[in-house]
């Protein structure tokens, strides 16, 4: 896969709803339940982080949900490309880029949304090809003001801020012209999780899903 043909997925990815969940998730046994929830809610493209043991049986289990387009978020190495390949994950994200995670994502035909937060990233990975990325971390690295500035002179690059984003700034971010959509862990608190309150997230999930942009 080019790196033309995995920015053009992931924008159909960030098509599909204003807000991508980034899930950490400790057991296996609730994923399931979680992606239907997140789903129902209007969320259907999901990152569950590669940062657990777990990591890998949950894409498994959520990639048999209806409806939902599974991810494997944190992608690091050309192993992790590998294992988020086996376990069916339909799109990876990182939270920067190096040319062997580009090379692997590439090979792999894994559309990747790779991270970047200055100017200068955004304008390395355009020069390869890629022109929807990670704006992360976004709020550390600026917030929606830094990503607005960054986008005047280089508007062909379209972003997926990710990195303290919640209900109250999110705004700040979809009404920018190069977000297309944002990355938030607040859509699936770890409680609500742990208390299978899958009527919380869903709640949740509508709210979200519901952001203009
Ligand atoms: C991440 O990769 O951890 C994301 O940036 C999620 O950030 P958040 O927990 O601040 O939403």
């Amino acid at each position: 896969m080019t790196p033309q043909q995995a920015s053009l997925r992931a924008r159909e990815i960030a098509a599909l709803a204003p807000i991508i969940p980034v899930l950490v998730v400790e057991e296996a046994g609730v994923a399931r339940p979680l992606a239907k929830a997140l789903v129902a809610g209007g969320l259907p493209a999901l990152e569950v982080t590669l940062r657990t043991p777990a990591a890998l049986d949950v894409i498994r289990e959520m990639a048999t949900v209806e409806g939902g387009v599974v991810g494997a978020g944190t992608l690091l190495t050309p192993a992790d490309v590998q294992a988020a390949k086996e376990a069916g994950a339909r799109f990876g994200v990182s939270p920067g880029a190096t040319d062997r995670l580009l090379d692997a994502c590439e090979e792999a035909d894994l559309p990747l949304l790779p991270g970047a937060a200055t100017a200068s990233e955004a304008m390395r990975l355009f020069e390869r090809g890629y022109d929807m990325l990670k704006f992360f971390p976004a709020e550390a690295a600026g917030g929606a003001p830094a990503l607005k500035a960054i986008g005047a002179p280089i508007p062909q690059v379209a972003f997926c801020p990710t990195g303290g984003i919640s209900i109250k700034n999110a705004n700040d971010y979809l009404s920018l012209p190069n977000v297309l959509c944002a990355g938030g862990s607040w859509v699936a608190p770890k409680d609500a999780v742990a208390a299978g309150d899958w009527a919380r997230i869903e709640a949740l999930a509508r709210e979200a899903a519901a952001l203009p942009r």
